[in-house]
């Protein structure tokens, strides 16, 4: 079939207008919110801004979607209005989870999240500041940290759905100098309570093998996967499937997804990896817990709330009979009870 050049032009015209279309931004019109600096957002993402609410600096999310809005609002109330004490976590658990100060409208009736203005870096950057003779040390504490935060969200009966180093913000204690973490990002999370479930987002490169098969997932053992492939990318520099680093280019290249399939299928049938060792930690602990959260098998993976408790004493510093110990440095962590 042949096309007359008049039609190819057409055809490209109206798929640059649609493209142009995708892209136009909400009008961030929205009584008594300031905006003081407001991104472009890219198709079917929510659009953000730095604003000012009620005289205080916040971070402002809307989305174009109501369900999408609905569900990280619902997940943020649900984390905040949680007690962690009944699960034996002391409350300051709920430090980890970004703050959701309110929602508002914008005139044209978009929904709109108001949550705290974050100080720090995401994990990608974060890592990449950090000393390589202390990575081994603030991964172990960066670890522990997700896996108490991720524990309380699971005991609530939800998952996040999208756990990868964008969505993680660290910034470094002013007092103790140890990172601390928040959780951001709650748009593919999910009230599952003992169900299995179907995903509804994620993000190439922390997906897990079981995803790319056609049945409703475990969701909490997909959400080890994901912690596993977010600790390794921060050791490594990329996740361990579906983006490779391209010497050509220069950059980060995603895999094409009948490829990935093809490489997940081959993981979760055989229990093999095909990423080389790890070869950025020494800790045998760490490694150990990578190891854990990447089980090719969904069967033998362990969900977070199932993991060993003397692995986890250890990355906290603990000592080897199971008492979390108080070292100096590290108060936050033996803080939190296992
Ligand atoms: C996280 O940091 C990386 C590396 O600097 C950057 O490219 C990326 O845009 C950041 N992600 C988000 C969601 O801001
Ligand atoms: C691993 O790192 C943690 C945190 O720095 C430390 O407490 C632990 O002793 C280390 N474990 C091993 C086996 O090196």
């Amino acid at each position: 079939m042949r096309f007359s050049s008049v039609s190819f032009t057409t055809v490209i015209l109206a798929v640059l207008w649609l493209g142009e279309f995708a892209h136009a931004n909400i009008e961030l019109d929205i009584p008594g919110v300031i905006v003081e600096d407001s991104s472009t957002n890219r198709p079917g993402q929510a659009q953000t801004a730095l604003v000012k609410y009620q005289g205080n600096p916040a971070f402002l999310k809307c989305h174009t979607d109501k369900e999408a809005y609905k569900i990280e609002h619902d997940a943020l109330v649900r984390i905040h209005r949680g007690d962690p004490r009944r699960y034996g976590m002391p409350s300051k658990v709920k430090n980890m989870f970004v703050a959701l100060k309110g929602s508002v409208q914008t005139r044209k009736g978009t929904h709109c999240l108001v949550m705290e203005r974050l100080e720090g870096d995401n994990l990608t950057e974060y890592v990449k500041k950090v000393d390589p003779k202390k990575k081994d040390a603030i991964l172990s504490s960066i670890s522990v940290q997700l896996i108490t935060a991720l524990k309380y969200i699971h005991r609530l009966g939800w998952v996040h759905g999208d756990i990868k180093p964008d969505n993680i913000i660290v910034h470094d204690d002013a007092q103790t100098g140890e990172p601390r973490v928040t959780i951001i990002d709650f748009d593919a999370s999910q009230q599952v309570g003992n169900d299995l479930k179907h995903r509804i987002g994620g993000t190439q490169g922390y997906e897990s093998p079981e995803e790319f098969s056609p049945n409703p997932l475990d969701q909490y053992k997909r959400d080890s996967w994901m912690l596993g492939a977010t600790i390794y990318s921060a050791a490594v520099g990329l996740p361990p499937y579906g983006i490779s680093h391209s010497s050509r280019t220069g950059k980060d290249e995603l895999w094409n997804r009948g490829y990935l399939k093809n490489a997940m299928a081959h993981v979760a049938r055989t229990g093999e990896h095909l990423f080389p060792r790890i070869k950025t930690l020494e800790n045998s602990s760490l490694l150990k817990l990578i190891n854990m959260l990447l089980e090719p098998k969904v069967e033998s993976r362990p969900a977070i709330r199932k993991l060993d408790t003397q692995l986890i004493n250890d990355l906290a510093g603990g000592n080897t009979n199971g008492t979390p110990l108080t070292r100096a440095g590290n108060k936050f962590l033996s803080m939190m009870s296992f």
